[in-house]
C-alpha cells in the first residue's frame, strides 16, 4: 500500500513538473515577441470602479490602454456581460494577451458568509475551507479570476478596523485558517472553471499598525516578524497561493512596498516563492509621502528592484518602467522576471486557450442561484458564534414564550448582517434576526419589536418606548454592536464601545428589573462591561452573512448548540490593547490581583482580558481526565503523544474544540506563556467519552533564537490542555534531551 501511494505521489510530482515545464516554455517564448511597452503593461493593473459610468478624466482611455495592450489585469470589474465586453477589447491588442479580473471577495460574492474574523470562531477548518469554495465558485461563474484573499495579518489590536478581515491574533490558528482559505478558493489545483486565484495579504506586518491606526508605521524585531507575523503567509505559500499582496505600512522604516527583505529575500529567496506580488491600492506611489522615495520614477524604481511585481492603481509602472529600463536604471531582467510570473498565472488559469471561460451567463446564472448556498451559508453562520456568558440556563429561549420582546438597533438590521467588503450587496435577501426570530417561535407567541434608538444611538427618546415594550414581555431580548461600516479598512477606532448610547439602553432595561439576553453584531472585539456583569446570557455574532438571523435564531432557540470560540482577545478597556493570551513572562509577574504593587499590573485594573483567547461556551458541559504522555522525555527530533479524556457530562450533543498549548519555561531567549499548538473540534453526543491526542514533535517547540535560526532547545517543557487560554484543565511536563 505504502509502495503503491509512493508511487502515486512521484507520478504526480512528475506531472506537476512536466506541467511546469510546458508553461514556462510558453511563457518564454510569449515574453520573446512582447515589446517593452507590452511588458510594462503586463505589470499594470487598473481599477474598473468607474468604467461603466460617465467617462471622465482618465477613465475615457481605460479601453483604448487595453486595446494598446498597456494593462495587464483590471480589479473592480464583475459579472459576465462586464467581464467578457472589457476582455473582448483586450483581444484586440496586438499579442492578444489576456487580462487578469481580480476582486475582493473576502467573505462571500452574492451568498455572504460571515466576517472572516467570525468564520475564523468557528475553529473549523472545513467549514472555513468550504466558504471559500463558495466564495471562489460564485466569484468564477461572474467572470472572476483571482481574489484578493485572504488576508492573513496576525491582529493584537481591535482598535485596527481590519481585525474584521483576518483571523484573530493568533499564528497557529491564523496558519490554519490561511491554509484552509487558500484551498478553498483555489481548489488543489487552479485551472478548474470553479478555482480562483488567492492572494497571502498584507505583506507583512501590516496588522501591527502603531496604536491601531491604519496605514500607520510598524516597528518589531524581526523575532516577532518571525515568529508571529509570517507564518501565516508561509502556510499560504506551502499551499500553493498564487499570488501575495504587500502592504500599506513600513515596517521597520522601510514601506512594504519597497521592500527587499520582505519581497526578495524572504518570500522570493527563502521560501522560493513563484507566484506573484501585487502591490497595494497605490501603495508604490504612497512610498513618496512615506518619504522613501523622491517622485514617482523614484518609487518605481524601488519597487520593481524590491520585488513588487504588479503595480495596482498607482500608475508609476505605466508611467515611468519602461523610461527606467531605456536609462539603465531598471535591468530588462526585473522586468522579465516580475512578467514572466504574471503570464505564468494567466496560463495556468488556461486563460489563453480560452480568455472567455469564466463569462459564461448561463453558469453564472446557475452558480449564483444554487440554493446549497444559503443552507452553507447558514451552517457556517451558526459554527462562528460565540456564547460568551449564559448564567442560570438563560438560553436557549422557550420558543413557547407568550411574548419575547425584541429590541435594538440592530434587531431587523439586514445591510448590517453582511459586514464590509460586500461585492454584490443584496441586503433584501438578508434573513434579519426579526425574520430568523419569527420562523422558530410558535405561532401563539406574540413578538413585541421597539428599536430604542439606530446604531449611532445618539438619542434616548425612544428608550421608554422600548422599556414599555419590554416589560410586557417574558422575554427580552437586546440586539445591538457597530453598523457594517464601523470596522474594516481605514475604520480604526479608539474607543471600541457599544456606539453612542447603546450601553445605556441596555441599562434602562435591566433597571427594569428584567432579565436581558443581549446579542452582539460587530465586526471587531466591543467593549461592553457593564452588559458583560449584568446580562444572564450574551451571544457574539460577528456579522453572520446572508443566513444571519436564522443562525442566531437557531442558537437562541437551542436547534443548534454553540460551538464558537474567540479568536481575538476582547479586553476589559481600550488601556489594555495590544493585547494577546501569548503574552512574555516579566521580571515582576503578577501572581495575586490583590498584590499589585512593583509588579507588572494596573492600578485600576485587572490584567486578565474581559473574554480570552478561544472562550465559548455550550449548552452542554464538558470533562477533561486522565491525562497521559507517551513518554517522560523526548529525543532531539523526536515525538511524543499527549492524550487525555473529554467527556460530554451535559443532556445535549454538543461540539467542543479542545486546545494544546505549550510553554518553554527557559529559554536562551524569553518565551510567551503559553502558545497555542493544536486543536480538535470534536462532537460527543451526551454521556460520550473520547480519547483525544495531539503529537509533539520538536518544530513545535522551536523559536527563533537571537541568531534568527529556527531551533528547539533542549530542556522542559508544559504542555497545558485547555477549553479556552484562561481556562486550562490539564497539565504536564516532558523533557526534550
Ligand atoms: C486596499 C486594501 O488594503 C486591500 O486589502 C484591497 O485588496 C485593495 N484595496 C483592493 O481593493
Amino acid at each position: 500500500m505504502k509502495t503503491l501511494l509512493a508511487t502515486c505521489l512521484l507520478l504526480t510530482t512528475a506531472f506537476a513538473a512536466a506541467q511546469d515545464k510546458a508553461i514556462d516554455r510558453k511563457v518564454d517564448e510569449l515574453l520573446r515577441k512582447m515589446t517593452l511597452e507590452e511588458k510594462v503593461g503586463q505589470l499594470h493593473q487598473l481599477s474598473g470602479r468607474e468604467f461603466t459610468g460617465p467617462a471622465s478624466g482618465k477613465h475615457v482611455n481605460k479601453l483604448a490602454d487595453i486595446r494598446a495592450g498597456r494593462v495587464g489585469s483590471m480589479l473592480n470589474v464583475k459579472g459576465v456581460a462586464e467581464t467578457r465586453e472589457i476582455q473582448a477589447a483586450a483581444m484586440q491588442s496586438r499579442l492578444k494577451i489576456p487580462l487578469l479580473f481580480s476582486l475582493d471577495v473576502i467573505h462571500g460574492y452574492k451568498t455572504v458568509f460571515p466576517v472572516p474574523l467570525g468564520e475564523s470562531a468557528s475553529w473549523d477548518m472545513a467549514a472555513i475551507e468550504l466558504s471559500a469554495r463558495i466564495a471562489a465558485r460564485e466569484a468564477a461563474a461572474s467572470g472572476i479570476h483571482w481574489t484578493f484573499a485572504p488576508m492573513v495579518d496576525v491582529a493584537r489590536d481591535p482598535r485596527w478596523g481590519r481585525v474584521m478581515e483576518g483571523a484573530g491574533e493568533d499564528t497557529y490558528l491564523g496558519s490554519r485558517i490561511a491554509t484552509a482559505r487558500v484551498l478553498g478558493f483555489q481548489t488543489r489545483q487552479l485551472g478548474g472553471l470553479d478555482a480562483i486565484m488567492a492572494c497571502a495579504k498584507h505583506f507583512a506586518a501590516y496588522g501591527a499598525a502603531v496604536a491601531g491606526r491604519d496605514y500607520n508605521a510598524v516597528d518589531m524585531s524581526l523575532q516577532q516578524l518571525h515568529e508571529v507575523y509570517l507564518p501565516p503567509f508561509k502556510a499560504a505559500a506551502d499551499a500553493g497561493v498564487a499570488t501575495f499582496m504587500n502592504s500599506f505600512n513600513s515596517l521597520n522604516g522601510v514601506p512594504a512596498t519597497g521592500s527587499s527583505y520582505l519581497q526578495r529575500d524572504i518570500l522570493k529567496g527563502q521560501w522560493k516563492y513563484k507566484g506573484f506580488v501585487v502591490s497595494d491600492w497605490a501603495s508604490v506611489k504612497e512610498m513618496v509621502p512615506h518619504g522613501f522615495a523622491n517622485d514617482l520614477p523614484d518609487a518605481a524604481g524601488k519597487a520593481i528592484h524590491a520585488g513588487s511585481d504588479m503595480d495596482m492603481e498607482g500608475y508609476a509602472y505605466t508611467a515611468h518602467l519602461a523610461k527606467l529600463v531605456q536609462g539603465g536604471k531598471v535591468k530588462m531582467a526585473l522586468v522579465d522576471d516580475a512578467v514572466r510570473r504574471i503570464l505564468y498565472k494567466k496560463f495556468e488559469l488556461g486563460l489563453f486557450d480560452d480568455p472567455f471561460r469564466f463569462s459564461d451567463a448561463k453558469r453564472e446564472h446557475d452558480v449564483l442561484n444554487d440554493p446549497s448556498h444559503r443552507q452553507a451559508a447558514r451552517d457556517v453562520a451558526r459554527k462562528s458564534l460565540v456564547l460568551l456568558k449564559n448564567e442560570n440556563a438563560a438560553l436557549p429561549l422557550d420558543r413557547k414564550a407568550k411574548t419575547i420582546a425584541v429590541i435594538g438597533p440592530l434587531a431587523d438590521a439586514r445591510r448590517d448582517l453582511e459586514g464590509g467588503w460586500i461585492v454584490k450587496s443584496d441586503a433584501d435577501n438578508v434573513v434579519s434576526l426579526l425574520d430568523g426570530i419569527r420562523s422558530h417561535v410558535s405561532p401563539d407567541t406574540k413578538l413585541v419589536v421597539a428599536k430604542g434608538c439606530d446604531t449611532a444611538c445618539t438619542s434616548d427618546k425612544d428608550f421608554a418606548a422600548a422599556v414599555a415594550a419590554a416589560s410586557t414581555a417574558d422575554t427580552v431580548l437586546l440586539v445591538v454592536g457597530e453598523s457594517w461600516d464601523m470596522s474594516g479598512e481605514a475604520k480604526s477606532r479608539t474607543d471600541i464601545g457599544l456606539p453612542g448610547l447603546q450601553g445605556k439602553l441596555f441599562d434602562a432595561l435591566a433597571a427594569s428589573g428584567k432579565q436581558v439576553v443581549v446579542v452582539i453584531m460587530a465586526g471587531r472585539p466591543l467593549i461592553f462591561n457593564n452588559i458583560a456583569d449584568k446580562a444572564p446570557a450574551i451571544l457574539y455574532t460577528w456579522f453572520a452573512g446572508t443566513e444571519g438571523g436564522n443562525a442566531i435564531a437557531d442558537v437562541l432557540f437551542g436547534d443548534y448548540n454553540p460551538s464558537g470560540k474567540l479568536p481575538i482577545t476582547f479586553p476589559r478597556s481600550v488601556g489594555q490593547i495590544p493585547i494577546s493570551y501569548s503574552q512574555y513572562n516579566t521580571g515582576r509577574p503578577l501572581l495575586d490581583e490583590k498584590n499589585v504593587v512593583y509588579k507588572s499590573a494596573y492600578i485600576d485594573s485587572p490584567n486578565t482580558p474581559r473574554y480570552a483567547f478561544g472562550h465559548g461556551l455550550s449548552y452542554t458541559g464538558f470533562a477533561y481526565s486522565d491525562l497521559a504522555l507517551s513518554a517522560a522525555s523526548m529525543a532531539p527530533g523526536g515525538k511524543l503523544t499527549v492524550s487525555f479524556t473529554l467527556s460530554n457530562t451535559g443532556k445535549r450533543a454538543g461540539e467542543e474544540v479542545v486546545q494544546l498549548y505549550l510553554n518553554d519555561p527557559v529559554a536562551s531567549l524569553v518565551r510567551p506563556l503559553k502558545e497555542l499548538k493544536g486543536f480538535q473540534k470534536i462532537m460527543l453526543q451526551p454521556g460520550e467519552q473520547r480519547t483525544v491526542s495531539f503529537t509533539i514533535d520538536a518544530g513545535m517547540l522551536a523559536f527563533y533564537n537571537d541568531k534568527l535560526a529556527l531551533r528547539a532547545e533542549p530542556g522542559d517543557f508544559n504542555v497545558m490542555i485547555g477549553s479556552a487560554s484562561d481556562a486550562i484543565r490539564l497539565k504536564a511536563k516532558f523533557r526534550m534531551e
